[in-house]
């Protein structure tokens, strides 16, 4: 059944268009790779979905509710979507275990004591169990996104927005971020990543979406895209 889906999404900046048209349905369970090159939108469609945006035409459904209506609570909505960013974001003044439980608690009301438990379980699940008391400033690069990507599963959400996470760190600092992100996908999290990351994105995809200015162009299997791409664009982009 479909988690999430985007009909005839088109975003506009002033005169440009940086999203036309885009049709895209994610199935729960489902890990979605956004691929293609600088400026082709994948930023600006991860944004839409998350309301960071508003899209000039067509909708968003997730879970059967239409999100970019105009009545729709945004608040409400991103209590139920994650994302992630290339710079990890997490507040330098509190400790990695208060970065985990603010939205639990302040967005969503979740007790301390049951937020810090929570917390500290999933740090623990993710290898970081004795950094919980620690500040960002005094955690590698990875460490960080590690941190930032469970500062986003702390609320529970339906689906994961993830882009570039790794874009900013270090090539030897990337697998342990890209390990979290393939036991993520075992556990069974809808996931949507936009990456520069092609191999990743072949081994952890379920489908993968090529963007070009703002059109998809191709999407399908992995092995398709990667193999054989049936588009001339995407066999532009992939193998120049
Ligand atoms: N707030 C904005 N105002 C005007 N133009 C914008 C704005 N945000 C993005 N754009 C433009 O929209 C286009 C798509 O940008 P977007 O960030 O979605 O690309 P991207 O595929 O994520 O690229 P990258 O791989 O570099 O992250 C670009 O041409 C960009 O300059
Ligand atoms: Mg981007």
């Amino acid at each position: 059944m479909a988690l999430l889906t985007i009909d005839g999404v088109w975003k506009r900046y002033q005169d440009h268009s940086v999203l036309r048209g885009v049709d895209l349905t994610v199935s729960s369970h489902e890990v979605v790779c956004l691929i293609g090159a600088s400026g082709s939108g994948k930023s600006t469609l991860l944004r839409c979905v998350n309301l960071l945006e508003t899209v000039d035409d067509g909708a968003i459904h997730l879970d059967g509710q239409e999100i970019t209506d105009v009545r729709a609570d945004p608040d409400d909505i991103r209590k139920r979507i994650g994302i992630v960013f290339q710079a990890y974001n997490l507040f330098p003044h509190m400790t990695v275990l208060d970065n985990i439980t603010l939205a639990p608690r302040k967005v969503h009301g979740v007790r301390r004591a049951e937020a810090e438990s929570q917390a500290r379980d999933i740090l623990t699940r993710f290898g970081l169990a004795d950094k919980a008391a620690t500040y960002p400033d005094r955690l590698s690069g990875g460490q960080q996104q590690r941190v930032a990507i469970i500062r986003a599963l702390a609320t529970h959400p339906r689906l994961l927005l993830l882009d570039e996470v790794t874009s900013a760190l270090d090539p030897t600092l990337v697998n342990e971020v890209l390990g979290i992100i393939r036991e993520l996908k075992q556990t069974g999290m809808t996931m949507i990543l936009a990456t520069h990351e092609m191999t990743f994105a072949r081994d952890i995809a379920d489908t993968i979406c090529f963007l070009d200015q703002g059109t998809l162009v191709e999407h399908g299997p992995p092995a398709q895209i990667f193999d054989a791409p049936q588009n001339p664009r995407t066999r532009e982009f992939l193998y120049g």
